[in-house]
Formats: C-alpha cells, structure tokens, sequence
C-alpha cells in the first residue's frame, strides 16, 4: 500500500444476504441510531466519496446532519460527466465543498455544464476514473482521510485494487435476494466465524432493529461478495 494516498475506511450497510441495495429502487437499511454512527464518521473524515450510480439512484446529500461536526469534502466519480443538474449534490455545492471527477471521456458540453456550478472538476483516466492517481492528486491536496460510502461497482474497484485500509460494515435485519438466500446466510455467517480480527460493537439503542457493525482490518477481510 503506498504510503502517500489518504486512509480510505469503506462504511456500508449490508443484509443478511450480503447485499448493499436493489437496482433502480432506493432502499433504506440504516436506522435512524446507525445514520447518527455514520453522520459522526463522516464528521471525522476529510472527504466522502461515492460512484455515480448511487448518486443517481439515492439523491444523497452526503452532509453531516444526525451529528456536529463540519462537512466532509463530497467527492463524486463520475466519468462521463453526466451528474444531473437537479440532484442535491449540484443542487447543494456553494454551501458544501463538492469535487466532481471525470475520465477524458466527458464531452466538453457535459464539462462545459459543470463548470458553471461552484464545485471543482478533476479530470483523471481515460475511461474511467483512475483511482491511484485520484488517491495522489486527493493526497497533495492535505486529504487524509476518505469516507467511501460505494456504491457496490466503486466498493469492488477499490477492494480490487487493495485501496481500502478499514471497513465498518452495519449488518442489518433484512434480506433482499429470494433465490439460494438461505445458502448465502448461511456461507455468509460461516464466513463470519472465520474471520479473525473482527471487533463487533452492539448497538444497544436499538430497539426492533438489531444492526451489528464489524469493524474489520482489511487485510483480515474474507471477502462478502457485495452486489
Ligand atoms: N447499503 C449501503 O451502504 C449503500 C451505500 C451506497 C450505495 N448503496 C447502493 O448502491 C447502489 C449503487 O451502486 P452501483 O454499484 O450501481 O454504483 P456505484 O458504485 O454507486 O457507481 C458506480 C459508477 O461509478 C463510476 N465510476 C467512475 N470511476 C470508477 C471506478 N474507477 N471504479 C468504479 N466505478 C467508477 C462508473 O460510472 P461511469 O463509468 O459512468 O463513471 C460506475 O458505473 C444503489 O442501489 C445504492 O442505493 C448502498
């Protein structure tokens, strides 16, 4: 791991089936006690990052709210350009610091769009958003730590190119796949026992809700499988 990239910690919430969402639906698997965990994670990070697809899918404003703490930078990837001018993250950028980063594939009209709003625009990769490269640029501009809130295809990019230096993982109540589900909780749970190093913290002020965060050592990490 190279020494001069930020400290990348991956904060998501899964089921029990392993799943981060469902395609094209906004769901919700936070309670309001673990929004207040993560809003306080966000308050302690330097900068929030997150793909396109949840921003077009979740509308999220990705600020610190459910706890005190000033905003994190918002950082979006976002290759072709193509956030929409009515999403709360454009929608929201004179107030909150917002980096949008695109690869050399935005057309100049898409950029063009942009660069009209008060955020910053970091062109970086040929078709997709280099994420090494992001993670130096990030660097020298004093960013040391990144909250990565995924979604799954920016979560797989990062744990593919072994990026992530910690991961806090909330597992919830729910189950969002119908077939072979049980097989999956099952391998999921055995998963779980394998795992050395693994810290469970109990969220005691939950009521009907029982989450379980992992805090886990990436290295450690038997991979999920998010989807
Ligand atoms: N449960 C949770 O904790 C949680 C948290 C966040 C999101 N979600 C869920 O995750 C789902 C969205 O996830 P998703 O997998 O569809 O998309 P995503 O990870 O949010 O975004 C992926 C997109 O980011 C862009 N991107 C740019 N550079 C990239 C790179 N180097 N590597 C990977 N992606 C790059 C790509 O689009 P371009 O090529 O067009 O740039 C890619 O398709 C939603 O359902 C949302 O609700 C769940």
């Amino acid at each position: 791991m190279v020494n001069s990239k930020p400290k990348i910690t991956l904060s998501a919430a899964i089921t029990l089936d392993g799943k981060i969402g469902q395609k094209n639906k906004h769901i919700v698997l936070s309670s309001k006690s673990d929004k207040i965990r993560v809003h306080k994670l966000r308050a302690k990070s330097d900068a929030i990052l997150v793909g396109k697809n949840t921003v077009q899918q979740d509308d999220p404003l990705l600020t610190v709210r459910y706890a005190k703490g000033n905003n994190p930078i918002r950082i979006i990837l976002d290759s072709h350009a193509t956030i929409r001018n009515d999403s709360r993250i454009i929608k929201t950028c004179k107030r909150v610091p917002t980096i949008i980063v695109v690869s050399e594939l935005a057309s100049k009209s898409n950029l063009n769009r942009l660069q009209k709003s008060p955020l910053d625009v970091i062109v970086c990769g040929k078709n997709q958003v280099n994420l090494t490269k992001l993670l130096s640029i990030l660097s020298k501009r004093k960013i040391k730590t990144i909250l990565l809130e995924g979604g799954g295809t920016l979560n797989r990019s990062f744990l593919k190119q072994n990026l992530i230096d910690e991961m806090i993982i909330a597992l919830t109540p729910y189950v969002l796949g119908s077939k072979n589900t049980i097989d999956k909780i099952i391998l999921m749970h055995l998963q779980m026992l394998l795992l050395n190093n693994l810290h469970f913290h109990n969220d005691r002020n939950l009521k009907n809700f029982h989450s379980l965060v992992f805090f886990v050592v990436c290295q450690e990490f038997s991979f999920f499988g998010f989807q």
